[in-house]
C-alpha cells in the first residue's frame, strides 16, 4: 500500500533526511572544500547546478509520481555526487499538460508533488548540506486553468480581465480565420477559438506553446507586477534564484504582424524584442535588493550570439544556457568552435558561459553521441533513429571531462551522472508529452529522457518509489536496474564514479574556479591535430614553466587514432579507464572518445 506523505510527516523533522548512507570517500573530498565556494557571493560563477525533473527524479509516497518527499530523501546522494545548486523544474499546482509548464498557482505546490511547507523544508535543508535551489519560472504563459485566465473567458471581449492575454477577434467576415500564421513552439497555429457564453463562436487566444499555455500580455501592468510578486514570495523562502523559462519569448510586437521572411535584430514579433530587457532589469533590481543576492538564469534560445549576450548584462541576468554547446555534434571543430564563440560573446558583458550537455527537453547524450549525426534539434526528431551506445557512452564520459573543465557554470541533468539513454521504445500509450501529439505522432516526443530513474537494482520501480508502491508515471525499460545508483555506486569503472570524481576534482583544484582558459596546439611538444581539443585552465602564460600546482590541461580526443600523452604529465582524471590517477602504470596514449584531466 502507499503511504500517502501527510503535511505533519512533511515538516516534523527537525534534521535533513540524508536516507543514502555513509559519505563516499569523493564526497568527503568534496565536503572538505565545499564551504569557501559555498559562502562565496560569486557562487553562481562556477557552481555545478543538478537538473531535478521532479516527477522523475523519486516518489517518496508511492504513487508512482516523484515528488519533494523523494527529494529529500536523496538530499545526500546529490550533496556525495558534489552538486552545488538544484534546479527544479516547475513543482506549482499545474494540470501537467506541458509537465508543469502550464502553471495554475505560482505560490502553491503541486498536491501530486507535495505542499508548500514540504518545499520550505526542502529549501532549508538542501542549504544545510551546502546546495542552494533554483526554482523554475514560467512568464511567458500560464495554464488555462490559471484564474486569470478562467476569469478572462468569463468576462468576454473587451473586457479588462482578457487584457492580461492576448485575446483577438478572427479574421475573415465571420472571424473564423487565425489573427496571424505565426508558427507554435509545438508546431501547429498559434491560436485557439473560444466559445461566448452562449455558444456562439468568440474571439482567438494566443498561445506560442499548447492550448492549454495562453500567453500573457506583457504589456500589462498586472503581468509585470504578479511576477515580480511571484519571485519575491520564492526569494523569501530562501530560493536562491530563478531558472527563466522561455525568456526571450515574453514580449510580443502589439500590432501582430506575420513573421517577416528573415526578421532582423528585434524584428521578429515574438522573440527577443528590445522591450524585453527592461523587464529582466526589474527582476534583477528585484534579486538584487536581498542581502544574499538572488541569481537569474535565463532560458535563452537565440542563433545570435551578440543578441544573447545582451540578456547578461550586468544590471539583467546572471547566466543563460548555452544551448549551442549542447547541439553541436561530437566533432572537435564544432565543439572548438562553439566554446570560442561563447567565450567571445561573454567577454564583452563580462559573464561567465554556462555549459550544458542535455535537459529534461532533449535526447540523452549517451544515445545522441551514438548516432551519425550527433548534433541535437528539435525537428529532426524521428522514431528509429539508429545509435550505437557503447560509442555514445564513450563520448558521454568524455563530454564529462570536456565540459566541466570549462570556465563557467556546469549543468548536470538528473540521470546523465548514470550515463542513462534515451527510453526510445516507450509504448505509445504511455506517451504524454504535447510534442508529441502535436506533431501527429511524428516526432517522438521528450518524455524518453523522463523516465524515472532507477535508484537500485530490484524493486517494483527499481527503487523510484517503495517497493509496493504504484508503477511509474512512465514504464521504466528492461535492464534500468543495471544503470541504476545501486549498481554503480560498487563499481568504480562507472558513469557515476566518474561523475563523483569529475565533481570532486573540479571543487578541488583552483585553476578550474577562475575564468583562465587557453588552447593548446602541441602537447609535450608534439603538435595536436585537428580532431583533438587540448586546453590549459589556470595559468594560461605561454612561459608557464616550474609550479604547475595551480594549472589543468584537458585534453580531449575525437579523431580515430591514439594520441600520445607526454610521459611526465600527471593524470589526475581519465575519461576510458576507472581513473588514470589510479593506475600504476599512467596512460601514455589517449583513445579516440576519451579525454584526460592532467597536471603538466
Ligand atoms: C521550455 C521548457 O524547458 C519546456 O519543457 C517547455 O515545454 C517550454 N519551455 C514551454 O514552457
Amino acid at each position: 500500500m502507499a503511504h500517502e506523505l501527510t503535511e505533519e510527516d512533511a515538516v516534523s523533522n527537525d534534521h535533513p533526511r540524508v536516507a543514502d548512507g555513509e559519505p563516499t570517500p569523493d564526497a568527503t573530498l568534496a565536503q572538505a572544500v565545499r564551504e569557501p565556494a559555498a559562502a562565496s557571493p560569486d557562487w553562481w560563477r562556477s557552481a555545478v547546478i543538478y537538473q531535478v525533473y521532479v516527477r522523475s527524479f523519486a516518489d517518496g509516497n508511492g504513487d508512482g509520481t516523484g515528488d519533494l518527499a523523494g527529494v529529500r530523501q536523496h538530499l545526500g546522494y546529490l550533496r556525495d555526487l558534489g552538486v552545488d545548486a538544484i534546479w527544479f523544474t516547475p513543482w506549482y499546482v499545474s494540470p501537467l499538460a506541458d509537465g508543469g509548464y502550464d502553471v495554475a498557482d505560482y505560490r502553491a505546490i503541486d498536491p501530486q508533488f507535495g505542499t508548500l511547507a514540504e518545499a520550505e523544508q526542502l529549501i532549508a535543508e538542501a542549504r544545510d548540506l551546502g546546495i542552494r535551489t533554483i526554482i523554475d519560472v514560467v512568464p511567458n504563459h500560464v495554464s488555462s486553468e490559471h484564474e486569470w485566465f478562467k476569469a478572462a473567458l468569463a468576462a468576454g471581449p473587451g473586457s479588462p480581465e482578457r487584457e492580461r492575454f492576448w485575446f483577438h477577434p478572427g479574421k475573415g467576415e465571420d472571424g473564423s480565420e487565425i489573427p496571424t500564421r505565426w508558427v507554435s513552439e509545438f508546431q501547429g497555429s498559434t491560436w485557439t477559438r473560444t466559445t461566448n457564453p452562449d455558444g456562439t463562436p468568440g474571439e482567438w487566444y494566443l498561445h506560442v506553446f499548447a492550448p492549454e499555455q495562453p500567453d500573457l500580455n506583457w504589456n500589462h501592468p498586472d503581468v509585470r507586477r504578479e511576477h515580480e510578486d511571484i519571485l519575491r514570495f520564492w526569494f523569501d523562502r530562501g530560493a536562491a534564484g530563478i531558472r527563466i523559462d522561455s525568456a526571450a519569448q515574453l514580449v510580443k510586437d502589439p500590432a501582430l504582424p506575420e513573421v517577416p521572411a528573415h526578421p532582423g535584430p528585434g524584428e521578429h514579433p515574438h522573440v527577443d524584442r528590445d522591450e524585453l530587457h527592461d523587464i529582466y532589469r526589474g527582476w534583477r533590481a528585484v534579486a538584487d535588493s536581498y542581502e544574499e543576492p538572488r541569481v537569474l538564469v535565463g532560458e535563452v534560445w537565440l542563433a545570435d550570439r551578440a543578441r544573447f549576450a545582451q540578456y547578461l548584462r550586468p544590471d539583467e541576468m546572471h547566466t543563460a544556457f548555452n544551448f549551442d554547446f549542447m547541439a553541436r555534434p561530437w566533432d572537435a571543430k564544432a565543439l572548438r568552435e562553439s566554446v570560442q564563440t561563447t567565450l567571445d560573446a561573454h567577454a564583452p558583458v563580462a559573464a561567465p558561459a554556462t555549459w550544458v550537455l542535455s535537459n529534461h527537453d532533449v535526447t540523452r547524450p549517451v544515445t545522441r553521441y551514438g548516432r551519425e549525426d550527433s548534433s541535437f534539434a528539435f525537428t529532426a526528431k524521428r522514431f528509429g533513429t539508429p545509435t550505437d551506445l557503447e560509442t555514445g557512452r564513450r563520448r558521454a564520459r568524455a563530454a564529462a571531462l570536456l565540459s566541466a573543465a570549462l570556465p563557467g557554470s556546469l549543468y548536470l541533468y538528473q540521470g546523465d551522472e548514470l550515463g542513462l539513454p534515451e527510453v526510445e521504445d516507450l509504448p505509445l500509450d504511455a506517451i504524454q508529452d504535447p510534442m508529441h501529439f502535436r506533431s501527429d505522432g511524428v516526432d517522438p516526443g521528450r518524455d524518453g529522457c523522463r523516465v524515472p530513474l532507477p535508484w537500485t537494482r530490484g524493486g517494483t520501480s527499481h527503487g523510484f518509489g517503495p517497493d509496493g508502491g504504484a508503477q511509474p508515471w512512465l514504464p521504466q525499460p528492461h535492464g534500468w536496474g543495471e544503470v541504476s545508483v545501486e549498481a554503480q555506486s560498487d563499481d568504480e569503472t562507472s558513469v557515476l564514479a566518474l561523475y563523483r570524481r569529475v565533481l570532486a576534482t573540479r571543487r578541488a583544484e583552483p585553476a578550474l574556479h577562475g575564468e583562465a582558459f587557453r588552447w593548446l596546439d602541441s602537447l609535450g611538444g608534439v603538435a595536436l591535430g585537428d580532431d583533438v581539443l587540448a586546453f590549459r585552465r589556470g595559468d594560461t602564460r605561454d612561459d608557464a614553466h616550474g609550479d604547475d600546482d595551480g594549472v589543468l590541461t584537458c585534453v580531449v580526443n575525437l579523431g580515430t587514432e591514439d594520441v600520445p600523452l607526454p610521459a611526465d604529465a600527471e593524470v589526475l582524471l581519465h575519461s576510458g579507464t576507472p581513473h588514470g590517477a589510479d593506475t600504476s602504470e599512467p596512460p601514455t596514449r589517449l583513445a579516440p572518445d576519451t579525454a584526460v584531466w592532467l597536471r603538466a
